[in-house]
């Protein structure tokens, strides 16, 4: 565990080599003398004053303090809130919004808006907001100190929150304060942590009055405290305090902030499979060695990563042809047995005479620079490196120019890495100086403002060249902010190899999912460090159910094949990779749906049930309830099960919720449950079968998307119901039906066999593979 500064510095030492390190002591020097020129805001906290007048704007007012203006406007799906002075970020969200005409109303220094039942009330003491005539939110006035903001939420007893990105703390975040600054965490992290790579100014509140999901359009470094049990306080260092309100419980608040931000678009399918990473894979052989482990094996294998091992010197954009002679027949032969080759990237570019995307990047003028118009070098992998300043629409462009050149060799997609964007420091903040300048669009600025955007735009660029070259680009990037999902996954970056490690990675995907990117995952087996066979097998059962499903790990540790383990991890991992296999159809399913809500395959409990507070056990979808096994030693564990019939998926058991229910977890198998109501495609063999897992009334629905798997061709999307014995299919779409007849299983009764149009098909041992119908008549024993 890399708990002590000495520790982790130890750690990045190893990483970084001694040239590295001398390095970094040079650019702690030199960025802490940039950053003497820009101190953080001091002195006083002044009030901005009570309202003194409000005047009307299409869709809502503008209201008048003696020291501020707040402008306030109603829409749809809730509020957008202005407090000015301060400069708002270049519009990188959704920018078609139109408000509604409210009712305006004003009483002695009072005043209030309402549309929709959604009511603003500002007053002296400060603003209320009512959805259906009960309050959701109350804030005090904002205060100001020089260019920052800070304002106090108040906090109900029992309210809970979520979101803020990749936080390594509990799920709830009351009780704790958080820094918002993206911050690459130099090779380790353990169960709790300072800010991560991605982190996002989004709340999502539920209490007693209802709930509702906070976002604050101001990618400024934020501190919020919410330490205090009746209040939060938010503090921005800078901009305008902007910030969208959703009312509504978790679904539609999040659903209506990711149609804001940005909602993921429908990723290819290999994506869904499983992924093999490795840092240290440093030659074409060891890469078709391990590639052919897998396939000899019969485990599937969608993608292998290439990290920066195959670039030459550790330069962007380049391939070590000593070691990678054949990259292009590599990358073909791995596509030709169904595994995707993908590449990481970094944004530094080697600050070296000669290379070429150096010297034509000096050329277009793409690099950040420092007041004064010099160049920032600050040094990473390759060394000391420029840095394209990705909120310049140019450098975008010329980014996706040579990122299309590694896209022709028949790569299957990118691996974002270093965003935060990263700098190898010896000590204090591990990125750019502050003063740092940045076109963002036109308007200009420093990186105070653009920081936290960096990421977020490095997707963008690298998603907008390879949207001319392919449909369903697929990225996946370590830092971001909000709206990354438009572009890109994501992964939460190098985490230790420990057992509370692995359980936080849970509750980190799920925060993630509720601040707006539904698509991540951990290191299967942690980054740093190396797991027992026991700790490696449990996380790769996790990992199973999580959105991104990759082993991935450190250099510095043994290698991480699974057969490396021997067995039993061997035979576990074949059988978890199967099972991924056979979930693909209702993953794929969950994909489109998150396309068209927003919301995350991997879900908290409280969806289901308000009162669900555990973080150890998730939802995928609502069909599948996952309650992994996350300590050393457990062969069995109480599960939450939310209200509902319950069918143990490797036993067919049926358990009413809600209430803990006891569930075996030998070394094969994590407690693993389906909701009574479902109907559950899954691959068997070469065929589908639904699975039907009824209610108490004998009924399930589904819901089934499908198509090429990548490209823009025709989908379909099939429906099936259970009620009454009958099986309704309703298809849409022109996608024909990909596999020979639809195969039932009915769980919980005998099924002897089924009417299909006047035929009769009997079941074989309960199998029953039926032609396409409309209707299907089924019968049970008893
Ligand atoms: C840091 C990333 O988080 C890690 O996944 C990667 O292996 C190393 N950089 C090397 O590229």
């Amino acid at each position: 565990m890399a708990e002590h500064p000495w520790q982790r510095a130890l750690l990045s030492l190893r990483y970084i080599g001694s040239a590295g390190a001398r390095r970094a002591l040079l650019y702690a020097l030199v960025r802490d003398a940039w950053n003497r020129r820009l101190p953080p805001p001091k002195g006083p906290w002044r009030p901005v004053g009570p309202p003194l007048a409000m005047e009307a704007l299409p869709g809502g007012a503008r209201f008048r303090f003696p020291e501020a203006e707040l402008e306030a406007l109603l829409f749809p799906w809730g509020l957008r809130l202005t407090w000015s002075p301060g400069r708002l970020p270049p519009s990188y969200w959704n920018p078609e919004l139109s408000p509604i005409e409210p009712l305006r109303e004003e009483r002695e220094g009072r005043f209030a808006l309402e549309a929709q039942g959604v009511r603003l009330e500002v007053g002296p003491e400060g603003l209320r907001f009512l959805r259906a005539g009960r309050v959701f939110r109350r804030e005090a006035l904002p205060e100001r100190r020089k260019e920052a903001w800070r304002h106090r939420v108040a906090l109900a007893p029992g309210e809970r929150l979520y979101g803020l990105g990749s936080v390594a703390a509990p799920l709830d975040r009351r009780g704790r304060a958080y820094r918002l600054w993206n911050r690459d965490v130099g090779g380790s992290y353990g169960p709790e942590e300072g800010p991560l790579y991605l982190t996002i100014p989004v709340l999502l509140s539920q209490g007693p009055e209802g709930g509702h999901l906070v976002f604050y359009e101001n990618p400024h470094e934020a501190l919020v405290d919410l330490s205090q049990p009746e209040e939060a306080l938010w503090t921005f260092m800078g901009g305008a305090l902007r910030y969208h309100l959703f009312p509504g419980d978790p679904k539609e608040a999040l659903s209506a902030y990711t149609a804001l931000v940005g909602r993921p678009p429908l990723p290819p399918r290999f994506a869904l499979g499983f992924h093999y990473a490795r840092w240290g894979l440093s030659t074409e052989e060891e890469v078709r060695e391990v590639a052919e482990g897998f396939l000899a094996r019969g485990l599937p294998l969608s993608a292998l990563h290439l990290d920066i091992d195959y670039m030459e010197g550790h330069r962007v954009f380049t391939v070590d042809r000593d070691r990678f002679p054949h990259l292009e027949e590599l990358v073909a032969d791995l596509r030709a047995k169904g595994v995707r080759t993908v590449l990481i990237l970094d944004p530094g570019v080697k600050a070296e005479k000669g290379f070429p995307p150096y010297e034509e990047g000096l050329r277009e003028g793409v690099f950040c620079t420092l007041p004064g118009g010099a160049l920032l070098k600050a040094p990473v992998w390759p060394g000391w490196c420029a840095f394209p300043d990705f909120t310049h629409p140019r450098a975008r462009a010329w980014w996706g120019r040579w990122v299309q050149t590694l896209w022709r060799l028949g790569v299957g997609g990118f691996w974002l890495d270093m965003n935060e964007p990263a700098a190898f420091a010896a000590w204090g903040d591990p990125t750019f100086p502050l003063p740092t300048r940045h076109a963002l669009e036109g308007e200009e600025g420093d990186h105070r403002l653009a920081h936290n955007l960096y990421g977020l735009l490095m997707a963008r660029a690298t998603y907008e060249a390879l949207k001319g070259e392919t449909a369903r680009p697929f990225l996946f990037s370590r830092s971001g902010w909000a709206g990354l999902a438009r572009y890109a996954w994501n992964w939460t970056g190098d985490v230790e190899s420990s057992w509370p490690a692995l359980r936080r990675t849970v509750g980190i995907v799920l925060g993630l999912g509720l601040s707006g990117v539904p698509y991540t995952g951990s290191d299967i087996g942690g980054f740093s460090g190396h797991p027992s066979s026991e700790l490696f097998l449990r996380w790769f059962q996790v990992g199973a159910f999580m959105p991104f499903f990759r082993v991935h790990s450190a250099i510095t540790t043994p290698r991480r094949e699974p057969w490396r383990f021997g067995e039993p991890v061997l035979s576990v991992v074949r059988r978890f990779l199967e099972l991924r296999q056979a979930l693909l159809p209702y993953l794929y399913t969950l994909a489109w749906e998150a396309s068209q809500t927003g919301l995350p395959p991997v879900r908290p409990l409280f969806f289901l049930d308000p009162s669900a507070e555990a973080e150890d056990a998730f939802l995928l979808g609502e069909a599948l309830l996952v309650a992994p096994v996350l300590e050393e030693g457990v062969r069995g564990r109480s599960v939450p099960l939310p209200r509902g019939p319950w069918y143990e998926f490797w036993t067919d058991r049926l358990l009413e919720g809600p209430g803990e229910v006891q569930a075996e977890a030998p070394l094969d198998r994590i407690p693993l449950f389906v909701w009574g109501g479902a109907a559950l495609p899954l691959l068997e063999g070469e065929g589908l079968t639904l699975h039907l897992y009824p209610d108490r009334e004998g009924r399930a629905e589904g819901l089934l998307y499908w198509d090429e798997g990548e490209g823009e061709g025709p989908f379909r999307l099939d429906r099936f119901r259970l009620e009454g014995g009958r099986l309704l299919w309703a298809e849409e779409g022109a996608y024909p039906w990909p596999w020979e007849g639809l195969g039932v299983r009915l769980h919980g009764k005998e099924l002897l066999g089924a009417w299909v149009e006047g035929r009769w098909y009997g079941a074989r041992e309960g199998r029953l593979r039926l032609p396409p119908f409309r209707e299907a008549r089924l019968e049970v024993k008893g």
